[in-house]
């Protein structure tokens, strides 16, 4: 394809010999799948601030370490310096967050370099060399449901033990490659020790991958790690390799079996519903 202006510097350094296709553009960012030599990278072109929708809002800068002074200054004030500064600071937080992670043996694509504004980092791709699919792409078996929902709560402990959370985990920010789950997206990544809202938001990315990967095993609706993983963070207890049990002690003891029952009932029911509504559009196209 036609080079896209933003990659041209790229090209002209001789850090891209070619920009192949365009993949889905998020709200955020526009992602390319370039080659380098021989081989396939992606591009991730961000929007310029204007552009960008929520991912900067104040609960996530909390806590963010700008470590030259002169630039923690600049970044408080309201001058087009502090802005440029600050758009840098939050462009550099997912490259941070991706060498940091990746260095704390978390799944995530591979950073290869930073120029522009464009950050250029592995392919994460399928067997045929395609780009991945999203989680929401795929359909799980229960059993692959469960598998999945282990690692990526794994993945959440590594992070955490890493003094990060995602903040933005989704079934759009999990690719499914044939080992299993990878981690992107990270640009809102939050440090989890200078940050009011860090226990909101582990929770938050827990019940996400809870509710999305319960459509196909049920039974991980009733589970809570969210709490426990917060539980074992703030006593200092948390480790990479840390046994969880997906139960938590709440301390008012208010657990309503009856509510849990029901709310596997209905998931089952729509998940039967989901089956039936497949069937019968096969049977339609026949
Ligand atoms: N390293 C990668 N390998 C393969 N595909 C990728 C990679 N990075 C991103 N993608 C694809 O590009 C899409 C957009 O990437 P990403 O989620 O990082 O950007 P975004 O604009 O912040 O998205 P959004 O705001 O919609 O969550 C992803 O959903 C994924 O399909
Ligand atoms: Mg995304």
């Amino acid at each position: 394809m036609k080079v896209p202006k933003r990659l041209q510097p790229l090209v002209d350094d001789g850090m891209v010999d070619e920009v192949l296709y365009q993949l889905m553009s998020g709200k955020e960012a526009q992602v390319y799948v370039v080659r380098c030599g021989d081989q396939l990278r992606c591009a991730k072109v961000f929007k310029e601030a204007q552009k960008r929708s929520f991912k900067q809002a104040v609960e996530y800068q909390e806590g963010r370490k700008v470590r030259n002074s002169r630039r923690a200054r600049a970044m408080s004030k309201k001058t087009k310096y502090g802005q440029k500064e600050q758009e840098d600071a939050w462009l550099n937080a997912e490259v941070d967050a991706l060498y940091r992670l990746a260095a704390a043996g978390v799944r995530v694509p591979e950073p290869m370099g930073f120029v522009d504004g464009v950050l250029l980092m592995e392919l994460v791709a399928d067997e045929d060399g395609k780009a991945a699919p999203r989680l929401d792409d795929v359909t799980l078996t229960p059993e692959q449901a469960r598998d999945y929902h282990a690692r990526v709560i794994a993945e959440v402990v590594r992070m955490l033990s890493a003094g990060l959370i995602h903040g933005d985990l989704s079934e759009f920010n999990v690719l499914v490659d044939s080992d299993g789950p990878v981690i992107i997206d990270l640009p809102q990544a939050v440090n989890a020790a200078g940050n009011n809202n860090a226990e909101r938001m582990l929770e938050r990315d827990v019940d996400n991958m809870r509710r999305y990967f319960g459509k196909y095993a049920p039974e991980l609706l009733v589970t809570d790690y969210g709490k426990e993983i917060w539980a074992l963070y703030e006593s200092g207890d948390l480790h990479p390799d840390s046994k969880l049990t997906g139960c938590f002690e709440h301390d008012t003891h208010s657990a309503d079996v009856d509510e849990l029952m029901a709310v596997i009932d209905a998931a089952k029911e729509e998940e039967l519903e989901r089956k039936e509504r497949i069937q019968a559009e096969a049977e339609d196209d026949d």
